[in-house]
């Protein structure tokens, strides 16, 4: 169907290990979705929602071992264990594709091979780079056409070119312990084998953008970032574009579709992406922020019309659920939804359940993947191929005591400390430990395709080589009082900080400065509306010393495991912040 001789030599080698009784090329029309759910469908491994309520819907149930990402069998494939670094599980590549080749081996008897080209980034940009997913999932190929520009666009794309990312995936017998995901950088190859979820298994998402695109941006001098991409219009019509990076579990989603509060006229927000930034140093001189996917792979427990009600618009149709409460008639629900619970329903594990059953009816990490061309406050700029511009750069994390609601880096090199210290302290609901310090450089722990320290040089350079960078932030929503509650009220509220953080970048708005950066003046956010309770945002903005030096102390085992290739600034970043608070 395809003739690209690359391509089709891949394909027919794959085929001859994983041995499908058939395979398909994917074109992306319209006739090959019908075709694909409906046969789906007839086979159990997807439900139709009930489609008046839930247009274009559907419901998967993943096996109960299989719900999230499975970063101990996750593997960075390069052929020195030295490139893979310290905070990733290594495996030799010849090793890697002999014990995962032993699984997929026969794996595909009796299935379909499943060939997805697909696009990440917009058709047509210099950014966008294409990938191929071979897989026996029609689930993962229904997912794939929500997050990719998948099919025929794809290899119009490609043309003759062998410039793909290849991409094996089998479910085989979805046995935890015969589960691997590995990623061959120097081949850009990634195996996923084992699993039906996710994270582990829409090749294009996490372990292309990110594993192996931050490979190639550190050799093509751009950058592959776990970032969220917003931009805010302010009442004049002016839009300035941000990137965030936050651990899971910080509102990541939720700060990208932030809905403008009442109190603040005239603003709108603008969503480019969610979750991956790629971005690159524009003509211009200013880094410049692509988001390569083109749905939301977002959480939804907690998803509601006051979290999140752009999130529940775009998920309303044409929106795959995963691992929810499955209710009576095709319905659905969630912990945390708007509506009470269904009187009885069947509950992520595939088990009867009501509302008295104690336990949690969707799975804590249960999914929808929705097109992001739904999302009310989708930007215009969203497909541009160039990108947008980033203002600034937001580093967050779930910090109860040490980090102020926000402060400013000196300048880039001391951002980039900040950016490799970040932290987030977890929950009760993550561990059932409260308050543990789990240190996530720039959001990336799980994620860099090689060594930390070497990404942290790449880092470093970045700046240098940036005529105009952004300006580096940290955020932190989650500031507790004595008993242990919010200070801040944080979701559309949170747009009063971005709009200091814009204004600092324009040189427009007060900052104090202290031991460990910028901090606005009282008077510098804007509060108008915003009943708090006296003396909370003089508490949000403390920076208390003993609490910091007793971070930066904390900081240090962390550091020290990066070894050798812990570049030297940032140790003298460290080391300037603890002499500036003493
Ligand atoms: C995932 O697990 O597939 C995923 C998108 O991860 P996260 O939400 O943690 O970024
Ligand atoms: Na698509
Ligand atoms: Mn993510």
């Amino acid at each position: 169907m395809y003739k690209n001789k690359a391509v089709t030599q891949w394909v027919e080698e794959m085929a001859k290990l994983t041995k499908p009784d058939k395979i398909v090329w994917l074109d992306g029309s319209d006739e090959e979705r019908i075709r694909l759910t409906q046969e789906a469908v007839s086979t159990g491994e997807i439900k139709y929602l009930n489609q008046e309520k839930y247009p274009g819907c559907l419901f998967h149930r993943t096996a109960k071992n299989d719900v999230a990402r499975v970063e101990h069998l996750t593997f960075i494939c390069s052929r020195n264990k030295e490139d893979a670094g310290p905070t990733n599980n290594w495996m030799a590549p010849e090793e890697a594709y002999e014990k995962a080749g032993r699984i997929f081996d026969g794996s595909m008897r009796g299935r379909t091979m499943y060939v997805i080209p697909y696009i990440m980034g917009p058709m047509g940009s210099p950014f966008s780079k294409v990938g191929i997913e071979l897989t026996d999932s029609i689930y993962v190929v229904l997912n794939m056409r929500i997050m990719t520009t998948m099919g025929k666009a794809a290899m119009e794309q490609l043309g003759d070119s062998g410039s793909f990312v290849k991409g094996l995936h089998s479910k085989a017998d979805l046995n935890p312990e015969r589960r691997y995901i590995m990623h061959f950088p120097e081949d850009n190859t990634i195996w996923s084998v084992g699993s039906g979820y996710g994270g582990n298994v829409l090749l294009g998402k996490k372990c292309f953008s990110l594993r192996i695109a931050s490979n190639m941006a550190r050799h093509e001098g751009w950058l592959a970032e776990h970032m969220l991409i917003l931009g805010v219009e302010n009442p004049q019509g002016k839009v300035s574009y941000v990137a965030a990076a936050f651990p899971s579990a910080c509102g990541k989603t939720n700060l990208a579709m932030l809905v403008p509060p009442p109190a603040l006229k005239g603003y709108k927000t603008w969503t480019v992406g969610d979750d991956i930034a790629w971005m690159r140093i524009g003509e211009d001189g200013r880094l410049w922020a692509m988001n390569p996917e083109t749905g939301f792979f977002g959480v939804v427990p907690g998803t509601s019309s006051k979290t999140n009600p752009n999130a529940l618009i775009a998920a309303s149709k044409n929106t795959i659920y995963t691992n929810v409460l499955e209710g009576p008639d095709g319905t659905i629900w969630w912990e945390g939804l708007d509506q009470e619970p269904p009187a009885y329903g069947i509950d992520w594990k595939g088990d009867p359940w009501t509302p008295d059953s104690g336990t949690v009816g969707a799975h804590p990490n249960s999914r929808f993947t929705a097109p992001a061309s739904q999302c009310p406050s989708i930007s215009p700029e969203w497909r541009n191929p160039e990108g947008v511009p980033i203002t600034a750069l937001i580093f967050g994390g779930r910090r109860a005591k040490v980090a102020p609601l926000v402060y400013q880096s000196f300048d880039w090199q001391h951002g980039v400390f900040v950016g490799a210290t970040i932290a987030s302290e977890t929950t009760a609901a993550d561990t059932g430990e409260v308050g543990v310090v789990r240190r996530d450089p720039m959001a990336m722990l799980p994620f860099c395709g090689y060594h930390m320290g070497d990404y942290w040089r790449h880092w470093l350079e970045m700046g240098k080589r940036i005529p105009c960078p952004p300006k580096i932030f940290h955020v932190n929503w989650f500031r507790t009082n004595k008993q242990g509650k919010f200070l801040w009220p944080g979701f559309g509220e949170n747009l009063r900080v971005l709009n200091w953080i814009i204004s600092r970048c324009e040189g427009e708005s007060e900052a104090v400065k202290t031991p460990i950066g910028y901090i606005p003046t009282v008077d510098a956010l804007n509060l108008e509306g915003l009943d708090l309770p006296a003396g909370t945002i003089e508490s949000l903005l403390s920076v208390d010393r003993e609490v910091w030096k007793e971070e930066l102390n904390g900081q240090l085992p962390f550091l020290e495991k990066i070894g050798d290739k812990l570049p030297k600034e940032i140790m003298d970043e460290h080391n300037a912040v603890l002499n500036r608070l003493n």
